[in-house]
């Protein structure tokens, strides 16, 4: 059952792992729709902690830290500042960002484990864990390394394979296994660690989660498929060296699992925040009558819609979540983003290249957001939806408004006459438009929300196409001023029900009406609060507008292309950066290389072989008379370029037929990461037939 009418929210967004900067997908499945769900509940007057912050533990820092070749503690110090950043960047207004290598949220999570292990909550179990004994380590899934028994990959990891996708664990790898660490075989060894019993916390999850029928879709089916398959008694603690220790005696190596900690760190953080602004924190974790929403993705469902609650329920003071309102993941560009691949939009790249134009895409990712199945982000509907829905319908009435205001009304709200019917029709659907958002947004249906304040902009379009102010004013000016005082109405409504989509636009409509200088006495009821979006009398007549400012303007053609190329162009350095080195064959005796027959000789003729796209057929000057090669290379060179070039071929191989023509030597290529090849030559001229040893 949901809260009816609560005055009081906590809402929190997953702490992301501070192991990487952070890119459109992350905004758009959980801070921004978390973000626009929060300013609308300030804006509507409610009592919010928006909290979030940094995980700062787990086997992703301690890769990345492997991968950069630093420190974990370098790892989470360098991308917590540069994660904070972006959400700053894009106005994600967060009441505190923080992370959880703070003191505060190392002893909250020591207190809560403590709890629980002292009223008998956990069961210890001792299991035999993969073990690096050069290293003196246990290791987690990730870092050891074997084949993959699906497809065979020698390289799969032991949480994961990364050829074919399979989520493995690591007794499924296949031999020979070696560990991350030292390379050196992995060892079984028994190791205690202490347990939540989710299976016997089965009923009350259950019941819990079949309280909440109003779930989303995708949500409650991941939740559902988890009960179903029935829940296992799952590991609090880890054989880990980086993480919060485990506050027990004799557990020297151990700390607590990251999703344990992970969050508890909500409740850490809003420790932290109502300590800064002498708050109550317990009144945002322990009162009834508040409201706890966590925004997240799919990828973290079961640890907040099913492992946390467990945690809470256990210990026994804490509310649950009243709803989980998790996203899908959005793709870019056809393809899912992916930081290895590079396939993806960085934020601080973003704003470096579209400086200011923040709205833009907080616009773009909101009306794609990933509410109920994946979405996909393209360039072209980004520049399509700038051009044609925010410069097009938002940003065109309001500069429609605000310039005719300025030309028929020295710039000053006009009085308003009669009203005509067509005026009064479009007074009472303004009217209606502040709940049509509100309701949406609170029911979490986001994109929804959106395409209500645009058909808000599109009425007040079709009211000055309808009413042609620009064509009465040469006959009817107090008509004018009727029609221009409702426009202007509509758009001071605007500034107020765009903010929790578009808060840079929001500011600077705000400038552009002069809405500081409205008194609360002079509009109708108090100042632009949502309340009073909708009113008639936002503006009250006689007020002098400010500076004109453009709202949007148009992307042109060239700068989409450009980071269409910028996109697929680091995809493909990527590609070429992850290319290693081939495996060294096994060695081989001098006898087996002077077997070989490699000589030097000069191309005479070349041509394509018909009907193969691969195939040249080369006449090659021997030194004793010409042969015939033929090469798989005709992807990489134009025939006529070849002639008069000297290579290095291996004489001696056996002649072999392709194409139906007969092959009598190899011509020797070198292949470069990106797979084009290079003859290899003498460096200067040399006799045909000149042997190479
Ligand atoms: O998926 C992640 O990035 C996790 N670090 C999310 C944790 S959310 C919460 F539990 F803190
Ligand atoms: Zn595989």
């Amino acid at each position: 059952m949901s809260l009816e009418n609560p005055q009081r929210y906590t809402v929190t967004a997953a702490l992301i792992y501070a192991n990487g900067p952070i890119h459109i997908g992350h905004l758009a499945g959980c801070y921004l729709p978390a973000d626009i769900y929060v300013r609308y509940l300030r804006a509507t007057g409610k009592d919010v902690a928006f909290i979030s912050g940094t995980d700062e533990h787990g086997v992703p820092i301690t890769i990345r830290a492997q991968k950069e070749g630093i420190t974990p503690q370098e790892v989470v110090d360098k991308y917590y500042v540069q994660i904070k950043r972006s959400f700053e960047d894009f106005g994600i207004s967060f009441d505190l960002y923080s992370r959880t290598s703070k003191p505060i949220h190392h002893e909250t999570s020591r207190e809560f484990f403590l709890n629980l292990y002292n009223s008998g909550n956990f069961t210890e179990e001792i299991t035999e864990q993969y073990y690096d004994e050069s290293a003196k380590q246990f290791l987690a899934d990730r870092y050891i390394v074997g084949v993959c028994p699906v497809c065979g990959n020698p390289n799969a990891y032991g949480d994961q394979c990364e050829n074919c996708g399979s989520t493995l664990s690591p007794t499924e790898l296949k031999e020979p296994l070696r560990s991350m660490l030292s390379g050196s075989k992995p060892v079984l060894k028994a190791t205690k660690n202490w347990y939540l019993p989710l299976d016997r916390m089965q009923p009350r999850i259950e019941e819990y989660v079949n309280g909440h029928p109003e779930w989303k879709t995708n949500v409650m089916g991941q939740c559902q498929s988890w009960l179903k398959e029935g829940l296992r008694p799952r590991a609090m603690t880890r054989d880990l060296d980086w993480g919060i220790k485990v506050p027990l005696p004799d557990t020297d190596g151990k700390v607590l699992y990251v999703w344990f900690d992970a969050p508890i760190g909500y409740i850490s953080m809003t420790k932290e925040w109502a300590e800064q602004q002498g708050r109550d924190w317990e009144l945002y974790w322990r009162n009834k009558d508040t409201k706890l929403v966590h925004f997240i993705g799919k990828d973290n469902i079961v640890f907040h819609c099913i492992i946390f609650p467990a945690m809470l329920m256990h210990e026994g003071s804490y509310i649950l979540a009243d709803n989980v309102p998790a996203n899908e993941f959005m793709n870019l560009e056809g393809d899912k983003i992916s930081t290895s691949r590079n396939w993806a939009v960085w934020l601080h790249e973003y704003l470096d290249e579209l400086p200011g134009k923040q709205d833009v895409l907080r616009y773009v990712l909101a009306a794609n957001g990933p509410e109920t199945k994946d979405s996909e982000f393209t360039w072209k509907d980004f520049q399509t939806r700038n051009n044609s829905e925010l410069v097009g319908i938002f940003g065109n009435f309001v500069n429609r408004a605000v310039v005719l205001t300025q030309k028929f009304c020295e710039g000053k709200v006009p009085t308003r006459g009669e009203l005509t019917e067509t005026d009064q029709a479009v007074l009472d659907e303004l009217a209606q438009f502040p709940d049509r958002i509100g309701q949406a947004i609170e029911q979490y249906r986001f994109r929804e929300a959106l395409s209500y304040l645009m058909d808000l902009a599109r009425l007040g379009n079709k009211y000055l196409a309808e009413t042609e102010p620009w064509k009465v004013a040469k006959t009817d000016l107090t008509r004018v001023h009727t029609i221009l005082n409702i426009a202007l109405q509509i758009s001071a409504s605007l500034s107020i029900v765009c903010e929790p989509f578009l808060p840079f636009t929001a500011e600077r409509l705000r400038k552009l009406l002069n809405t500081d200088q409205v008194s609360a006495k002079d509009a109708t009821g108090s100042a632009f609060h949502w309340i009073n979006a909708g009113k008639p009398d936002l503006l009250p007549h006689g007020h002098a507008l400010g500076e004109a400012v453009l709202l949007f303007e148009k992307l042109e053609d060239d700068v989409i292309n450009q980071q269409i190329n910028k996109l697929h162009e680091s995809k493909r350095m990527n590609e070429l950066a992850v290319k290693t080195v081939p495996e060294a064959k096994p060695a081989i005796q001098y006898d087996d290389f002077a077997k070989m027959d490699i000589r030097i000789g000069t191309i005479l003729e070349a041509e394509r072989v018909p009907k193969s796209d691969k195939l040249l057929k080369l006449k090659v000057d021997d030194g004793t008379g010409t042969r015939q090669i033929l090469s798989g290379i005709a992807k990489h060179f134009e025939p006529e370029k070849l002639i008069g070039v000297q290579v290095t071929f291996l004489a001696n191989l056996a002649p072999r037929k392709m194409m139906g023509l007969e092959s009598q030597g190899m011509i020797l290529m070198a292949e470069d990461r990106d797979g084009s090849l290079s003859l290899i030559g003498p460096d200067k001229a040399v006799w045909n037939g000149g042997t190479v040893s």
